[in-house]
């Protein structure tokens, strides 16, 4: 099997995660599960989300959470930015690095962000700008790379175009949503042979939710297609609020990093993580939330 050595795990449960949770989580328990995660080696957290808080309550406190997180120079906080005064927020909490998140359907970004496609990357530009002049890395998001919630089948050209101008505008990687995880191994392997024809696979990273359990499956074949950053939430966490699926129900959360981990040891793929402090953290948030465990490893080895 053609898999990469290393693998740069993105931790986003305290984003992706608790952004979609119906109990409010507060900013001590945020902090404290940041500060777990971080112990276990998970070297990238994406800590919040400076986005409206009408639109996403539970980001609401998002300002504390950086004025809180343990200072540690093996971790690199990340945030969530959708427009200049997000931008504007971060720079104020000192955040490193932040991310844009763009759509492939034009539905979603309606319903996501309030303006289209091409509105939302005009939007980013400056926001890019200002931070790369700030020496603020930024990451681009795609969602809806194979599948949207409202469009059904999503064009892997759109996504490629998507691709090249949050690269073009300075994204130092663009991280592929499944948002609402219909892909299957088929369907993100078509979707990474179009991407790679332009763009190289160390600018590319999966973002996989499980909703229909595949996204263990898919990390695998993007692992053998030369992709070598993974998405992942603690315990399973999450979902994105504005991907509601058509009968109704809530997309899942990312593949849960438990899983990932567990996985990655079973390859002997590198990734820094201490599966045991992990699974502690899981626990640890998945009984404020009064939820049983989303990761089947967490559960198995508790
Ligand atoms: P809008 O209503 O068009 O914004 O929302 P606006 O510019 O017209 O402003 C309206 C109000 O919001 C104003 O306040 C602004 O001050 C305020 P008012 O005058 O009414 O009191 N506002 C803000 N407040 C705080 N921080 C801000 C901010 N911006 C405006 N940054 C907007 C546009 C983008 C703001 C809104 O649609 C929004 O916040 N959307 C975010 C939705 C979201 O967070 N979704 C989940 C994250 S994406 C995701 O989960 C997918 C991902 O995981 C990948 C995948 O799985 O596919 C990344
Ligand atoms: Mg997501």
């Amino acid at each position: 099997m053609n898999l990469p050595p290393r693998v740069r795990i993105v931790e986003v449960g305290p984003r992706d995660g608790l952004q979609n949770e119906k109990v409010a989580v507060d900013i001590d328990t945020k902090v404290e599960l940041i500060a777990q995660l971080a112990e276990a080696g998970l070297s990238y957290i994406e800590a919040g989300s400076f986005v409206s808080p009408k639109w996403v309550p539970q980001m609401a406190g998002s300002d504390e959470v950086f004025s809180k997180l343990p200072k540690n120079s093996k971790t690199v906080y990340a945030a969530l930015a959708p427009n200049m005064q997000g931008f504007e927020r971060a720079l104020e909490c000192d955040v490193k690095e932040v991310a844009v998140f763009a759509a492939a359907s034009e539905s979603f970004s309606q319903k996501n962000i309030n303006c289209s496609i091409a509105e939302s990357l005009d939007r980013f530009k400056p926001l890019a700008e200002q931070a790369l002049s700030n020496k603020i890395k930024v990451r681009g998001y795609i969602s809806c790379v194979v599948g949207c919630p409202y469009e059904g089948t999503v064009d892997a050209e759109t996504v490629a175009m998507v691709a090249k101008q949050l690269l073009a505008m300075g994204c130092y990687e663009i991280s592929l949503g499944d948002t609402i995880g219909v892909g299957t191994p088929a369907s993100i392997e078509q979707l990474l042979e179009r991407l790679l024809q332009d763009i190289p696979a160390d600018k590319l990273a999966v973002h996989l939710h499980d909703t229909y359990g595949q996204a263990l499956a898919n990390v695998l074949i993007s692992l053998q297609m030369g992709i070598s950053v993974v998405d992942s939430s603690v315990a399973g966490l999450g979902g994105c609020p504005y991907a509601k699926l058509s009968n109704g129900a809530a997309a899942s959360g990312n593949v849960a990093t438990e899983d990932l981990v567990y996985m990655l040891n079973g390859l002997g793929i590198e990734h820094g993580v201490d599966l045991k402090k992990l699974i502690g953290a899981g626990n640890f948030i998945s009984q404020k939330l009064q939820r049983i465990n989303g990761s089947k490893v967490g559960i198995a080895l508790q």
